[in-house]
């Protein structure tokens, strides 16, 4: 595949192999292998702290490994510097929990920052956009509203639409809803869904929630002591009988259980 090319439905479009990465003596990644296939929703789950997020930041060209490599559409992106990293990072739309707003900025100003960065759109047409944006996450009308005037729950509702609005190839969300009430929770699942059903963008989330992760999931990788130790069908991931899954989905459901009884 040449570096313009983007990956066809189905065509591995995220290959990562052999990726390591450590902090000092903190060995987080120890052999990542994975392969995310183009226009698929894969949800990464794992206990905390065992480098869900460090995956994801290796994706885009945040962090470097120190062994092993990240492709995208056949481009490795350690390799990538200057303008051409620029560029590659125009595929990916991000929305992080932690993941502000431009305080300083609109609410429609916010939403159009990757849209004026790009430059191929008037103004009418990115008025537009954002409009567009803004609906899907039910959010009409605060186009001209600062981010302190929103709730945390709106405020995240922005920075996904911002995530989508250049209408990205691929999307990355680290638990873009946790924290969330099950209203606004439900909403940001059934994008997820729709963006999903639109084939167009190749999704990988971060997810803390089985009910989300079963809902949104083609397939689910854990990783767990370094290493992708599944990788599968959320059906399939159900019925698995390796005791470390086992164990992360009961205890997950019983923090669940109690969260919602509590
Ligand atoms: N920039 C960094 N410098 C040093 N340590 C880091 C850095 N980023 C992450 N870590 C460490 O890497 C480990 C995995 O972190 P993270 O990927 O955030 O976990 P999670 O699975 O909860 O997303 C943690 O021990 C964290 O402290
Ligand atoms: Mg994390």
């Amino acid at each position: 595949m040449g570096a313009a090319e983007s990956a066809r439905p189905g065509e591995v479009k995220i290959r990562l192999r052999d990726l390591h990465k450590a902090f000092g003596p903190n060995a987080v990644l120890s052999g990542v292998d994975l392969d995310m296939a183009a226009g698929t929703s894969t949800v990464i789950i794992g206990g905390s702290g065992t480098g869900k997020s460090v995956l994801l930041k290796h994706v885009i060209g945040l962090l470097r490994p120190d062994r092993g490599s990240v492709e995208v559409d056949g481009v490795t992106v350690e390799e990538l510097a200057g303008e051409a990293l620029t560029r590659f990072r125009r595929k990916f739309g991000m929305a992080f929990q932690e993941g502000a707003l431009f305080d300083s900025m609109t609410v429609a100003e916010n939403v159009a920052f990757p849209l004026t960065r790009i430059g191929s759109r008037s103004r009418a047409e990115i008025a537009a956009r954002v409009r567009e944006c803004l609906g899907l996450v039910k959010l009409e009308g605060v186009e001209g509203k600062m981010p302190s005037e929103l709730s945390g729950g709106m405020r995240r509702r922005v920075g996904f639409a911002r995530a989508i609005a250049h209408e990205p190839e691929i999307l990355l969300f680290d638990e873009p809803t946790t924290g969330l009430d099950p209203v606004t929770k439900e909403t940001i699942d059934e994008l997820i869904i729709d963006l999903k059903n639109s084939l167009a963008s190749t999704l990988v989330t971060i997810s803390h929630d089985m009910g989300s992760v079963f809902r949104i999931a083609d397939r689910v990788a854990m990783l767990y002591g370094g290493k992708i130790i599944a990788h599968e069908t959320p059906a399939d991931l159900r019925a698995s009988r390796d005791p470390r899954v086992f164990e992360f989905l009961r205890r997950d459901l019983e923090m669940w259980g109690a969260a919602r009884s509590g």
